[in-house]
């Protein structure tokens, strides 16, 4: 099994700065503090009400980071712009409503809603971005994407990292499996996130089939208390897979 790879997610770096209107804390000096700590990538989020990473930031950080920068964006005209713009390596489609404290799910890639996601795509990956879809841990989901074009499917972990009990957990963990070797099996890489901290990463980890793992609250969250670069290390430890 490869290396499992960290992608640090610095949205909420730009929240804390948009609660005030100020220029600190910078996501890009996060960003180069998680390049320098071990992540192999920076993800930013940037929402169509622009709640908290801004354009600028996706731009500066493009340009100041060596590690590969990774752009969650909803499939609007406006974002397409953006991406073709900065150029991110990778884009990874979410659904996303306005009202929403977070992404609250996979996209459900059967839906009218993305009729146009083929070409939208495709026009992405024409500029030289790798594609991939933010889905639920389901088999429908995932031979939708590779009919798509879709280069990885980014598996949601929201439904993991919520459940009540371990009973529930656990068969989360099993969907998250069987939809993971199936992506591998249809020539997909199979990415995780959503909810994901340094208490529930461990059975995700031990599955040995996920090759990224993006993850921005909690570590955020723990940088509050022990600073950015510890925070990110602590989780690149998580991430060394016990076997
Ligand atoms: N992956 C995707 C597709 C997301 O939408 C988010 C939240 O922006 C994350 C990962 C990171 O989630 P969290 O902040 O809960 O670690």
């Amino acid at each position: 099994m490869h290396q499992h790879k960290l992608g640090v997610n610095i949205d909420h770096v730009a929240t804390l700065r948009q609660a005030r209107g100020t220029k600190y804390p910078d996501p890009v000096f996060a960003a180069l503090i998680a390049e320098q700590a071990g992540a192999s990538n920076i993800t930013l989020h940037i929402r169509e009400d622009r709640r908290h990473a801004q354009e600028r930031d996706l731009e500066l950080i493009r340009k100041s980071v060596g590690i590969k920068v990774n752009l969650e964006m909803a499939m609007t005209a406006d974002l397409k712009r953006v991406a073709l713009a900065h150029r991110p390596h990778s884009c990874t489609l979410v659904p996303e409503k306005r009202q929403e404290l977070t992404t609250e799910g996979g996209m459900d890639l059967c839906s009218d809603r993305y009729a146009g996601l083929k070409k939208y795509i495709a026009d992405l990956k024409k500029a030289g971005i790798e594609v991939s879809l933010f889905i639920d841990p389901d088999d429908t989901q995932v031979t939708m994407a590779r009919k798509l074009g879709a280069d990885a499917v980014e598996f949601n972990s929201g439904r993991y990292a919520e459940a009540e009990n371990d009973k529930k957990a656990a068969a989360e963990i099993e969907r998250i499996r069987n939809a993971a070797v199936f992506a591998l099996s249809n020539g997909l890489r199979a990415h995780v996130g959503h909810g994901i901290n340094y208490h529930n990463v461990h059975p995700l980890v031990e599955l040995g089939l996920l090759e990224e793992f993006n993850i921005g609250h909690a570590i955020v969250a723990r940088a509050v208390m022990v600073g950015f670069e510890r925070a990110v290390k602590e989780m690149l430890e998580l991430l060394k897979s016990a076997r």
